[in-house]
């Protein structure tokens, strides 16, 4: 028996070995930890149930026959994160490269379906080159059922990407499925093509860096929700990140312990500016609004005219989707859009209710949104709240222009709540446009075009620069003192706790792509 057991540990102490010292080493000279040591510092000590160690690739194309590496060059299992099970794949950089081939697919395909089965998220550590080129065709069936798992995964558990080395081809496919990804800074990349195939194509000279490093993703394209300083940052971002979530589509995010206290922030009272043109931080509105210390801030860096990100309230989990007017002016345009789409699908789709800060003078004109479609694209976050069946809650803090009126919440599409703030202006337009269409004639044939203007625009904002026409009508339920926006925010979300609203029945619907 002690052979038997020496074999074992020999097979064991190979697999975790990866591609040998040499290359282990060279992964740290990059700033990398290797698979299993992140891993190690991504679930609870001691949780890790490693599956499918001494699977190994069946190839024997191009000499593989004699390169076989045990766990063919992903570390995939079980574990905790504050207790609570997940499912993690590794890619193993040292083994030919993190490459993905038939063996490697299936071991990450059987913790997604294991994932799917028990309810828990699944978490994707990718370092990788890709395609393994030796095995083919095979590589590529192998990415397309990790791709159609992801598929079947989304919406029924929370799904995360961290990026941590390469990413290229196909490869980038399965995370972008995904539910959020992480890139860390310097040493992770995603493209289609890389540099040498884009310079051959387009002769633009770009290295891997400018092309799909995680500052690009995270400013440019939007590609990447977090970025991070390394890895362990990067791992440490998982974690609290997971801890706003449910472990699946049927349960709640956890709770934390919350004693109620004085919950009034005059603060808030005098944030809003004299002149209503002026910008303001939203994010000051929302740090004072949600309990302290809980703001995880999604796709920081990305369309700043718009914030998104989780919180607690009274130590629940929420959703934040705020327009920032110290951005844009908070104007709503293609990206924004689709950034808090986005956001406000995923929080519908685990069950976490949704608050909307809202200062939004309209969507912004101009041929390049118009040409590059901000109809479809403004429509994509119209139609995200309007499907959203989770509690809703909105508070206008200022201006409420324009149809971004109707998509950022409002009752008509479906919210439960609509409070505002004296400061609210809740109208077709701004005052001085209004005042040029709707009186145009007068004005020009005043004596006086200029005093005219402005006392036609005077009476348009008399009328509609303010909250109470919206308010009259029970558009608005309630004009608050931003003093008491937090204990009504508390009070407004409990009353929802149990809220149960069906979708009408239908096979799926047909969001405007
Ligand atoms: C097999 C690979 C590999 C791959 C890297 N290796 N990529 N083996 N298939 N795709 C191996 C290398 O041979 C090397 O083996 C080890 O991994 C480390 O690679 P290096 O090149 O030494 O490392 P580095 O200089 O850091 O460069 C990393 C890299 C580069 C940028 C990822 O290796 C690279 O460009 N690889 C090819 C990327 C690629 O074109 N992949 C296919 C994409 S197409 P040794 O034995 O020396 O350690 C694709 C289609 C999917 O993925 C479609 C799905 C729909």
């Amino acid at each position: 028996m002690t052979d038997k057991f020496k074999k074992l540990e020999e097979k064991m102490a190979q697999a975790l070995l990866g591609g040998g010292a040499n290359r282990i080493e060279s992964q740290h000279k990059k700033g990398k930890l290797t698979a299993r040591e992140r891993i190690h510092f991504l679930l609870d000590e001691g949780s890790f149930e490693e599956l499918g160690m001494l699977v190994t690739h069946r190839s024997t194309n191009f000499g593989l026959d004699k390169e076989v590496y045990l766990g063919d060059g992903v570390v995939t299992g079980y574990g905790t994160i504050h207790g609570r099970l997940v499912y993690v794949f590794s890619q193993d950089f040292t083994v030919m490269g993190g490459s993905l081939a038939e063996a490697h697919a299936e071991k990450i395909c059987r913790v997604m379906d294991l994932a799917m089965k028990n309810g828990a998220p699944v978490i994707g550590l990718n370092d990788s080159g890709g395609a393994r080129i030796q095995e083919g065709v095979v590589s590529l069936g192998g990415y397309a059922d990790i791709f159609y798992k992801n598929v079947q995964a989304s919406g029924v558990v929370p799904q995360i990407s961290a990026i941590m080395g390469p990413c290229a081809g196909g490869a980038v496919y399965s995370p972008a499925l995904t539910d959020f990804i992480l890139m860390v800074e310097n040493t992770s990349y995603m493209f289609v093509t890389g540099p040498n195939v884009v310079k051959t194509v387009t002769h633009e000279e770009v290295t891997s860096e400018e092309l799909g490093g995680a500052s690009t993703h995270s400013t440019k394209s939007g590609v990447t929700h977090f970025t991070a300083e390394n890895d362990i940052a990067c791992i440490q971002k998982i974690r609290t990140l997971l801890s706003y979530m449910p472990q699946n589509c049927e349960e709640q995010a956890p709770d934390v312990a919350y004693e109620s206290s004085n919950e009034s922030r005059p603060e808030l009272d005098r944030i809003i500016p004299e002149n209503p043109n002026q910008p303001y931080d939203m994010h000051e509105v929302i740090g004072q609004v949600i309990d302290e210390n809980t703001w995880c801030e999604v796709h920081k860096d990305y369309a700043e005219n718009i914030i998104v990100g989780f919180a607690r309230l009274a130590g629940k989990s929420i959703g934040v989707v705020a327009n920032q007017p110290a951005y844009l002016a908070g104007v709503l345009d293609i990206k924004s859009s689709n950034k808090a789409a986005r956001f406000v699908r995923f929080c519908d789709a685990f069950n976490i209710p949704l608050l909307v800060f809202e200062d939004v003078p309209g969507f912004l004109p101009g041929t390049d949104q118009e040409w590059n479609g901000i109809i479809s694209n403004g429509a994509k976050l119209l139609y995200a709240f309007s499907e959203a069946t989770v509690p809703r809650v909105t508070v206008i803090t200022r201006k409420a222009y324009g149809g971004a009126y109707d998509v950022m919440n409002s009752k008509h599409i479906g919210a439960d709540m609509n409070y505002a703030w004296p400061s609210a202006e809740i109208a077709v337009m701004g005052a001085k446009g209004a005042a040029e269409i709707i009186f145009k004639k007068e004005i020009n044939e005043a004596a006086d075009k200029d005093s005219k203007w402005k006392e036609k625009e005077a009476e348009y904002a008399e009328l509609f620069a303010n909250p109470y026409s919206a308010a009259e009508r029970g558009y608005v339920d309630e004009v608050i003192r931003p003093s008491q926006t937090r204990e009504k925010l508390i009070k407004a979300f409990k009353m929802l706790e149990n809220k149960a609203e069906k979708a009408p029945r239908k096979k799926h619907s047909n969001m405007p792509l």
